[in-house]
């Protein structure tokens, strides 16, 4: 039994380990299979990796026991010859070691960056492919995180780390079995301060893994408190909170501070220890080596071999240590990728979805019942309370009409028009448009043909011309042009430094919410679409732009169907069919002369309207 073996099996377990992930004896299995699976295209060059890591571990065995065959072979032979030789095979040796850990290390990072590339193309389509309702669920944050950090730490893991899983190990069994060759009593002896170096590297281990979880997770508290403060900086001012926030900042990056020390004091405390442990067994191989050597019983080469493999021996423990938080993070990496790779995306198209073609822009919706919630139905069976956005919705809106949609905040308009481009499915009932359930239609197909302008229009980095043409990138700039000048956002863009090629968003002009709804209104109208759906598209702009955009409208919406929800009763009045929901249902519906000749709710909001507007 050789003391070393303890020493060794940590590295073994941990190969142990990783042999039952890959053979599906782990839950972890299938992820760690998918993960490798990520190198297949690039085997060839993995599989060369391979051969130059083990050309680099065979050479960097080599310098101490040829440094101590150059003393006893040559000097004490005194054989000039020998020499020569053994220094130009020390020489090869090195040259040799250069150029495979060169191909290692460059053949693992371009291995690495390819897989990382795939791997986050993947997750980008996969991504796409989600509907927006996951997009509501998600953090921005977080996803942005999924696509960095752990893209990352999986990189980490699967390149450097198997490398250093491979090397440092062959290079340990190496050492050792160089030592026992070489002189089987002095390296029992050296291998007698192995157990303290495991025990050291294992306590280091097992603290600095806590440790380091604790600064990640302090400073992902600081990141998540800036993120806050600084978005809701206008709050935090409005309110002069910002005392408090001083203070509660100071407390976290107290905190953070702390949990780093604590690794700067493990680190501070181990890696000298681990180098005085070197010393104590270079110490015990000069003390008992040389004893040996005065005795006759051992060549001075051999001792000088032994310094060498002791200093090589302490590179791979250390490396290996660290491999264990590589792999801690790796994996942590890997189950919050799966977690989202395993989310199917829920609103794909049937294999058998069609293209309707043109729209003549019928829309109709048959009993719809709709949820944010997408256990709603099932909850309802169980007997608990469901926030219906919409219920038993029954309305048609012929081809070309305009519908107006009305009513307090929260009753559900903006939720009717993400059902009318499918953003969302109902959980009863049916959306059809053009007698085609929605389910059944191929969601580019359908959305092409739709033109939104939401509440928050969203606007890209880049000029005024590609946000408008964002729909049609390949539009001419007079159709361009003509469309800005339709919705009223002429006389805006040409006060811009440079018109219509100015540059906004970060590195260029801020445009205020009302000119964003501009842009936005253009973008949605250049594209040309069957049927245009208004959310409060002209709530931020000034009542004479709305009048403006209200002219241009008239000619744009011929033709059309369209959805307005408005704030301001002019656009209302001249719509086709008004609808008045309340808490998601239809509370009325008709033309503006019926309601108020009814004198329902609608002629109540529209007396109220009058009334802020005559104020
Ligand atoms: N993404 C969402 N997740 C959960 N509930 C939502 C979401 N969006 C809206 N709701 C809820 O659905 C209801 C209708 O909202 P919405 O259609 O936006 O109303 P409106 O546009 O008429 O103001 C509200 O009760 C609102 O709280
Ligand atoms: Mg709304």
């Amino acid at each position: 039994m050789t003391p070393e073996r303890n020493r060794l099996r940590e590295a073994f377990l941990l190969l142990a380990s990783l042999w039952r992930l890959i053979r599906g004896q782990d839950q972890r299995g299938r992820k760690v299979r998918w993960m490798i699976g990520l190198l297949r295209p690039y085997r060839g060059r993995v599989a060369l990796m391979f051969v130059a890591m083990l050309l680099a571990t065979g050479a960097g065995l080599a310098p101490p026991y040829l440094a101590g065959q150059v003393v006893d072979a040559g000097i004490v032979a005194g054989d000039i010859g020998a020499l020569d030789l053994i220094v130009a095979a020390f020489v090869v040796v090195a040259i040799l070691y250069a150029g495979a850990t060169y191909l290692q290390t460059y053949l693992v990072g371009w291995v690495g960056t390819r897989a990382l590339q795939d791997l986050r193309e993947r997750i980008f389509a996969h991504l796409q492919s989600m509907s927006i309702g996951f997009f509501t669920r998600r953090s921005t944050g977080v996803l942005i995180s999924r696509m960095t950090n752990d893209i990352e730490a999986l990189n980490q893991l699967v390149t450097s780390g198997v490398v250093t899983m491979f090397s440092s190990t062959l290079t340990l069994v190496g050492v050792v079995a160089i030592m026992l060759v070489l002189d089987l009593k002095l390296a029992l002896v050296t291998f007698l301060t192995f157990p303290l170096l495991a025990v050291a590297s294992v306590v280091f281990r097992i603290v600095s893994h806590g440790a380091y979880r604790a600064t990640r997770e302090r400073i992902a508290a600081v990141t998540a408190y800036l993120q806050e403060t600084l978005s809701g900086v206008r709050v935090v001012r409005s309110f002069g909170q910002e005392p408090r926030h001083a203070t509660a900042m100071t407390e976290l990056n107290a905190a953070n501070r702390e949990a780093n020390m604590k690794t700067v004091y493990l680190n501070a405390s181990y890696f000298p220890a681990v180098e005085l442990l070197a010393a104590v067994g270079t110490a015990v191989i000069l003390l008992y080596g040389g004893v040996q050597a005065i005795d006759g019983a051992i060549q001075i080469g051999v001792i000088i071999a032994f310094v060498g493999y002791l200093q090589v021996f302490f590179d791979p423990i250390q490396q290996l240590s660290q491999l264990y938080t590589t792999y801690q993070q790796g994996m942590a990496a890997l189950d919050k990728i799966f977690d989202l790779l395993d989310t199917e995306p829920d609103m794909v198209d049937a294999p058998d979805a069609i293209d309707p073609g043109t729209l003549r822009g019928e829309i109709e919706m048959e009993g719809v019942y709709f949820a944010y919630a997408d256990d709603a139905l099932e909850r309802e069976r169980r007997g608990k309370r469901v926030e219906w956005a919409l219920r038993d919705i029954d309305l048609r809106v012929p081809p070309g009409q305009t519908l107006a949609l009305v009513g307090a905040t929260g009753a559900g308009k903006s939720t009717f028009a993400k059902l009318v481009a499918r953003f969302y499915d109902p959980q009863l009932g049916r959306v059809s448009i053009d007698g085609h359930d929605l389910r059944g239609v191929a969601q580019q197909a359908l959305r092409r043909q739709l033109g939104i302008v939401p509440q928050e229009g969203f606007l890209f980095s880049g000029s005024v011309r590609e946000n408008i043409a964002f729909g049609r990138p390949e539009a001419p700039l007079e159709e361009i042009e003509a469309t800005a000048a339709a919705v009223g956002a002429t006389a805006f863009i040409a006060a811009l430094p440079e018109g219509i090629e100015t540059e906004i968003g970060e590195r260029g002009v801020q445009l205020s919410a009302g000119q964003r709804q501009l842009v936005a209104f253009a973008r949605a109208l250049l594209a040309e679409p069957r049927i245009l759906i208004l959310d409060e598209a002209t709530s931020n702009v000034d009542v004479r732009t709305e009048k403006t955009i209200e002219r241009g409208l008239e000619r744009l919406l011929a033709g059309r169907t369209a959805i307005v929800i408005a704030h301001r009763l002019s656009t209302i009045r001249r719509a086709g069919k008004i609808v008045v929901l309340e808490g998601g249902r239809i509370a009325e519906a008709g033309t503006h002369d019926e309601l108020i000749e009814v004198g329902g709710p609608y002629s109540r909001l529209h007396g109220a309207w009058a009334d802020s507007s005559a104020a």
